[in-house]
Parts: C-alpha cells; structure tokens; sequence
C-alpha cells in the first residue's frame, strides 16, 4: 500500500472524477476540483491550485466526452480534449517546486479506426471523429513533451456508479421497466473497464511507480454493449428480452471504431498481475453496487405502472 497522498482531482463532477473520490478518498488526501472552480485550459489557475495544494499526485478527469456533440462542438472539444491536457501539463512544467506531481491523464480506444483490434500502446492512432482526433493530440503532446512523471491510462467504456451521474446500467434498467424488450448494439467489439478495476490500476502505479507512458487500462477479453447489459441484467435478475441491434440503425453522428479492444500485455506485465476479465469485473461491480442499482430498477418499475395506470385511465 503507498503512502498516504496529496492528491488534486480535475474535472471532479464527471463520472470517472466522482468515482475515483469515491475510491481513493479513504486511502489519500484528495481534493477535488469540477469545472466551476478550476477550468483545466486555464493555465495560470491550475498551477495556482496545484502549488496551493502542494499536490503529490493529479488525475485529470476533465473531458468532453459526448462523442456525437464533439462532432457538432469541434470547437470546444479541441479546446477541452485537446488543449486542456496541454495546459495542465505546461502549468506542472512551470511549477517551482522540485517535487513536481506525478501526473494522470485517460486517454480512449477511440483513438482508433477500429479496423484491426488488439491495439497496443504503439499502434498508430487514426481516429474516426474529433473526439478521437482531439484525445490523440493531447495523448502525442503528454508523451513528447518532457513531462517527467506521468501516466497517460488508454481506458474505454467505463462502467461507474456514482450519485448524481448516468450511467449504462442505470439508463438501461430504467428502459427495462418501460419496455418489453431492449435493441443494444453488439457489433462493436469493444473493452471495458469498471470503476473499481481502473481505481485499482491508478493504485497499483502509485505503488509500483512504474516508468512513465502510454498504458492501456481495460479489463482483460473483448465485449460488446449487449454482452455487458446481458451480465448486469443477470446479476440483478432482471428478465427482461435484450435484442441485438446494428450500429448502423442508430441516429449517431460520430463514427465509431469497430473493433477498438486493446492488448493489456503491458500493464499485466507491468503490474505482474492480470487485468480482471471484463465478465468477472461486471459480476464484481454489480454485487458492489447492487443495493442502488436495485433500488433505482425498483423505484422505475414503480413510475412506469403508476404511468400506464394513468394512460390506461
Ligand atoms: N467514460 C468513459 O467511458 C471513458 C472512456 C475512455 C476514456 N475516458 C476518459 O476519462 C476522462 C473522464 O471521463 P468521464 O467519463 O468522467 O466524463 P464526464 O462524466 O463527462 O466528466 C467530464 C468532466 O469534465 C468536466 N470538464 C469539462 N470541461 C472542463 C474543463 N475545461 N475544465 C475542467 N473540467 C472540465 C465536466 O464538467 P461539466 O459537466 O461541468 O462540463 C465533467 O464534470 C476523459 O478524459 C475521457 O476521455 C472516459
């Protein structure tokens, strides 16, 4: 177990923001920071804050992640994806003190085209949309950049519980109590990772300081969106009929990579312990959190038949 350490969180609203609070909050001193109190393109504020703090560690959680309106927001994704991490960096770069923090970033398998899978650290990127292209760019700045200590964590399809944000399973459970059936996409091979898998990679690497760079970070097997409700739903004894749908009869804007799992040899090897296989890690995460998904699956069966007894009025 590493010590107990300073750590800033950016873009602390989010869902991965609010979930590594959640995780790493008993263990560290964290202090976190959403968008209204430090916007990570200002430069100037986050070194303020990161001298204030004397920070040990930061993990940038700050992003735009709608992948559908970065394609109508290109704008505001470069300067959010793709400048935000720039500037972060450069305010750590200028930082006085001699300890300067070690940094986190979270880059996304969409950086991919998705044409082959199995991605790892080096493959070229060639993303399909300006949310790939934008993380790429802040990725390539990170890993030339002469930062010091850093980690840039290659995550996709984070399954996350927290209060106060969506998430897959919790859209999805409501559907589940107003639909007989449910169409999810499964012909995108995908990873995953849970909340408590990435929290535990950010743990191992505080622990092992291994060198800095590029790792991926996602569970261990390839999935797709259906695949991971059909475990969910499982776990919870939900009944209800998942159909497999095409990607293609969704209304997105953005494009997305086919095949986009990434190879987690490195941080496996890195770790000398095995990335949880997704199925296992889902499992996992469901019986962790099984008493609010359980309650908010109840709380909408309920909506719905006051909704149809009214309708039916
Ligand atoms: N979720 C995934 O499946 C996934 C997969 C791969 C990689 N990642 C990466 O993980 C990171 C966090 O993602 P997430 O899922 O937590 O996204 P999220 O739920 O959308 O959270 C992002 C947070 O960043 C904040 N933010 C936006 N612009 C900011 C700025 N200029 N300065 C400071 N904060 C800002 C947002 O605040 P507002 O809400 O107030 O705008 C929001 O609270 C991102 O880098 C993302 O690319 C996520």
């Amino acid at each position: 177990m590493s010590d107990r350490l300073k750590i800033v969180v950016f873009g602390a609203n989010g869902l991965l923001g609010r979930g590594l609070v959640k995780q790493l909050g008993p263990r560290h001193a964290v202090s976190a920071f959403p968008r209204e109190q430090v916007d990570i393109t200002d430069q100037s504020a986050v070194l303020q804050t990161l001298e204030d703090a004397a920070a040990d560690v930061v993990l940038n959680c700050a992003g735009f992640l709608n992948v559908d309106r970065c394609e109508k927001e290109p704008e505001r994704s470069h300067r959010v994806n793709g400048l935000g991490p720039v500037r972060l960096a450069k305010a750590i770069g200028r930082m006085k003190t001699e300890n300067k923090p070690l940094l986190f970033h979270f880059s996304t398998d969409f950086v991919f085209d998705g044409a082959k899978g199995a991605y790892k650290e080096e493959d070229i990127a060639r993303p399909l949309s300006y949310y790939g292209t934008h993380k790429i760019v802040a990725d390539e700045f990170l890993l030339n950049c002469g930062l010091r200590d850093f980690y840039i964590l290659r995550t996709a399809s984070l399954l996350c519980n927290v209060e106060g944000r969506d998430n897959f399973a919790k859209r999805m459970l409501t559907l589940a109590a107003e639909k007989p059936f449910l169409q999810i996409v499964d012909d995108l091979k995908i990873s995953m990772v849970t909340l408590e898998v990435l929290a535990w990679f950010v743990e191992q690497m505080l622990e092992l300081r291994p060198e800095s760079g590029l790792y991926n970070a996602v569970c261990g097997g390839i999935t797709t969106w259906n695949a991971i409700l059909q475990t969910v739903f499982k776990e919870l004894n939900v009944d209800r009929e998942i159909r497999a749908a095409r990607i293609d009869a969704m209304p997105n804007a953005a494009l997305r990579p086919r095949n986009s799992d990434l190879d987690v040899a490195k941080i496996t090897r890195t770790l000398n312990a095995p990335a949880p296989f997704w199925e296992h890690a889902v499992a996992d995460h469901v019986r962790a959190n099984r008493e609010s998904y359980a309650a908010l699956y109840a709380n909408a069966v309920q909506r719905a038949s006051i909704n149809l007894a009214a309708s039916s009025k």
